[in-house]
């Protein structure tokens, strides 16, 4: 295939994933942009097996069919609580896959001395020592949140000095290799040690803080791949990685904006450790829970002018997103107005309960982000919480001792009532209690949340 008809093939492909990435931005627009980015990928593989050095096409298609039948079948028997470890399966395989072809091209283009000439050696180097990171590292991450591994921060006294230094040994192995270095075992030390690297950057980071890290991984795959284009003089290479690796990066910062936390506190400050102390103990103010049962639950539901649905992590460990959609039609019938308001880091990954709640059908205008819902609670008269705790915590306005003293909440005390569904009095991803479960203006609705909406349909229906 001609030079021409590639490179417009190629500009093709960058479109349709910039186009991808566009439409991925909404919930309404998602499977548009998967479906957009899904044909860039395709054109992309096609030029690819029409160009002419291509030459083990049978064994390129036994690897497409291995990893496509893998992809294909995890992809649908995944849950939806399990994503964020299937993302970082396969983030890692994608950095992994970088390294993997540095080392074949470091052989390629150095067969006998080891020695590699001109820029392209810092393009090897990059994608070797970035791709294995983000490899090992995603490993890592997945092991946690599948809980193969403990998912509590793993640290030790001087680990920083210790990580410091190794990846300190790593750069000077690189800056060696691209000085000119004649030794091929330099290249296998580097990818050893960038392996060993993103094990212990990742072991000392809580299970929970994994879909930051997952991300920030991601945007390294993307580097890799974008240094990988350079070895490879392939454009479009170049691009989508360049791509990966911005929005993987965006994606990272709005997720600690979002917790009020920096990245240095995410990848360094063991958040999630088992903390003592008065950091870790809500002001309670003396108060009691009180709880009330399915029927009181829904009388308040079926005679309340408005309600918002604040949905959270433990929504989706319940599935009960069918069912708050069934409960919200019910009100609606009744003439209740009903919102839903979602926390940015509600749940486990970005766009979590977006994603259940589409999943659901229920309509997007009804979903309301933060800045939108929090205006809207003073004229609340139930804010129905199903699962969440971190972010409805008031300590996080008014405890400066609190691990998430800082972090914008969606601000639920402040409608007329709370209705709380969770299944204990059990602490949430930060470990910390939370001062709202014994707020007067609150009662609790234990159990699985979706027995409990079950229950809450049963009863508004009774009325
Ligand atoms: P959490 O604070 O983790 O609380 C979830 C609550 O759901 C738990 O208190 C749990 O209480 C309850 N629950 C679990 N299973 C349940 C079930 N089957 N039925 C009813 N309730 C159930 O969740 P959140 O409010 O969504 O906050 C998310 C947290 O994750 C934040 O701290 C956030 O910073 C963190 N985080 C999020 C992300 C992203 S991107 N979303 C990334 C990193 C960290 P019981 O055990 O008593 O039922």
């Amino acid at each position: 295939m001609g030079r021409v008809a590639t490179d417009l093939a190629y500009l093709a492909t960058i479109v349709a994933f910039i186009f991808a990435l566009k439409f991925l931005s909404h919930p309404s627009t998602a499977r548009r942009g998967n479906w957009i980015g899904a044909v860039g990928m395709l054109i992309a593989i096609g030029i690819t097996f029409a160009q002419k050095q291509i030459d083990s096409v049978w064994e390129i298609l036994l690897g497409m069919a291995i990893g496509g039948a893998f992809g294909a079948v995890a992809a649908r028997k995944v849950k939806m609580t399990a994503m964020p470890q299937m993302v970082a399966l396969f983030n890692g395989v994608g950095g992994g896959a970088a390294a993997l072809i540095s080392l074949a091209e470091f052989h390629n283009l150095a067969p006998d001395s080891g020695r590699l000439h001109g820029d392209i050696s810092v393009s090897i180097i990059l994608s070797a020592l970035i791709g294995s990171v983000s490899f090992a590292g995603s490993m890592v991450a997945f092991a946690k949140l599948q809980e193969l591994i403990q998912g509590r921060p793993i640290v030790y006294a001087g680990q920083q000095v210790v990580n410091g230094l190794l990846l300190g040994a790593i750069l000077a192995a690189g800056i060696a290799i691209v000085a000119g270095a004649e030794r091929q075992w330099l290249i296998v030390a580097l990818i050893g040690g960038a392996l060993l690297f993103g094990v212990l950057f990742v072991l000392p980071i809580g299970g929970a803080d994994m879909p930051v890290v997952i991300s920030l991984l991601n945007a390294f795959t993307g580097l890799a791949a974008a240094a990988t284009g350079f070895e490879l003089e392939n454009n479009v290479l170049i691009v989508s990685g360049m791509l990966v690796g911005a929005s993987g990066t965006l994606l990272t910062l709005l997720m600690g904006r979002a917790m009020n936390r920096s990245l240095a506190n995410v990848l360094f400050g063991a958040f999630g450790q088992i903390v003592a102390g008065p950091a870790a103990a809500a002001d309670t103010n003396g108060g009691a829970v009180r709880s009330a049962s399915a029927d009181d639950v829904a009388v308040m539901l079926a005679y309340a002018q408005k309600v918002v649905v604040v949905p959270g992590y433990g929504m989706a460990v319940a599935q009960a997103q069918h069912d708050v959609r069934q409960l919200a039609d019910l009100l609606e019938a009744r003439g209740v107005e009903v919102s839903y308001a979602i926390h940015p880091v509600a749940g486990r990954m970005p766009g979590h309960m977006n994603v259940l709640l589409a999943e659901a059908n229920v309509p997007y205008p009804q979903l309301k982000e933060m800045g939108d819902a929090n205006p809207e609670f003073p004229r609340t008269d139930v804010a129905l919480v199903i699962g969440a705790n971190d972010v409805v915590n008031p300590d996080a306005r008014s405890n400066a001792g609190s691990p998430i003293y800082g972090m914008p909440i969606l601000n639920v005390d402040e409608s007329q009532t709370v209705v709380v569904l969770k299944r204990s009095m059990n602490p949430g991803f930060a470990g910390i209690d939370n001062p709202l479960f014994l707020n007067p203006k609150t009662v609790m609705l234990f159990g699985d949340a979706k027995d409990s909406v079950a229950k809450l349909i049963a009863g508004v229906k009774a009325l």
